[in-house]
C-alpha cells in the first residue's frame, strides 16, 4: 500500500478483512487496551497485539490473544512467519498501526528511529499510516523532549489521538490521560469505512 497520512481513509478490497498492528506499552494504562482489541476485532478488524517488554508487566500476552484470536507478539516469542522476519511481515501486511497506549519512551524511540523491540521495528518498517494515543504523567507530557518528539512525529505524518485532560493514575490531575478507548475505536473503524455502531 502506498504511503499516506494516517487521517486518510483506507481503500482495500471488500473480501479483505482490514489488519491493524495494535502495539500495546508500559503505562498504567496498559489494561485498556484490551477494550481497543476487542472493540477493534468484534466490528471485523483483524488485530495483532505486540507487547513490549515492558509492557508484559501491565497486561498479559493471554488476555489480548483471548481477546482476538490472534498469536500475540512479544520480544519473547518474535521468530520468522511467512520466511520473513515477523516484524516485518507484520509491518508489510498492516492497513494500520495504532500505539495506544503509547509511553514517553517509544514516542521518543520512535521519533529518533531506535528499534530495541519487535514494535519499533514495525513502526520503522511499515509504510501503513501510524497512529499514535499517549498516555502518560502531564509532566512527562509537557517535556520539551516530548513535546519535540511529537511535533517531529506529526511532521513525519504520524497521527496523535489524545491524550485528554483529567485525573491521572500517578495522582495527579492535568493532561496525560489515554483519550477514550471507545473514541479510538470509533476513530480507527472510521478509517475502514467501519461504523462503530455496527459492533
Ligand atoms: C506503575 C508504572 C506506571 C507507568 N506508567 C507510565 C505511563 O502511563 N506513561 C509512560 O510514558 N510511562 C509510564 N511508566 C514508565 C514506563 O513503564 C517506562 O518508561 C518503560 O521503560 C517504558 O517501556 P516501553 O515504552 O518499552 O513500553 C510507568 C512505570 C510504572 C512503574
Amino acid at each position: 500500500m502506498k504511503k499516506s497520512k494516517a487521517s486518510a481513509t483506507i481503500i482495500r478490497p471488500k473480501a479483505k478483512k482490514p489488519r491493524v498492528v495494535l502495539g500495546v506499552t508500559a503505562s498504567i494504562a496498559a489494561f485498556r487496551a484490551a477494550d481497543l482489541a476487542s472493540a477493534l476485532s468484534k466490528a471485523g478488524v483483524d488485530v495483532d497485539v505486540i507487547l513490549t517488554r515492558e509492557a508484559c508487566r501491565f497486561i498479559t500476552p493471554l488476555t489480548f490473544a483471548a481477546l482476538t484470536h490472534r498469536q500475540v507478539v512479544t520480544d519473547a516469542n518474535e521468530g520468522v512467519l511467512d520466511a520473513r522476519p515477523m516484524h516485518i511481515t507484520l509491518a508489510d501486511d498492516a492497513d494500520l498501526v495504532i500505539v495506544a497506549p503509547a509511553t514517553a519512551n517509544l514516542i521518543g524511540e520512535y521519533a529518533h528511529g531506535l528499534a530495541p523491540e519487535v514494535l519499533t521495528c514495525i513502526l520503522l518498517a511499515t509504510l501503513a499510516p501510524v497512529v499514535v494515543a499517549p498516555a502518560m504523567n502531564g509532566k512527562m507530557w509537557l517535556h520539551p523532549a516530548t513535546q519535540a518528539n511529537v511535533e517531529l512525529l506529526k511532521k513525519r505524518g504520524v497521527e496523535f489521538i489524545g491524550p485528554e485532560k483529567g485525573l491521572l493514575a500517578c495522582g495527579y490531575e492535568g493532561i496525560g490521560r489515554l483519550w477514550p478507548v471507545a473514541d479510538i475505536a470509533r476513530q480507527v473503524l472510521a478509517k475502514f469505512g467501519i461504523s462503530s455502531e455496527k459492533k
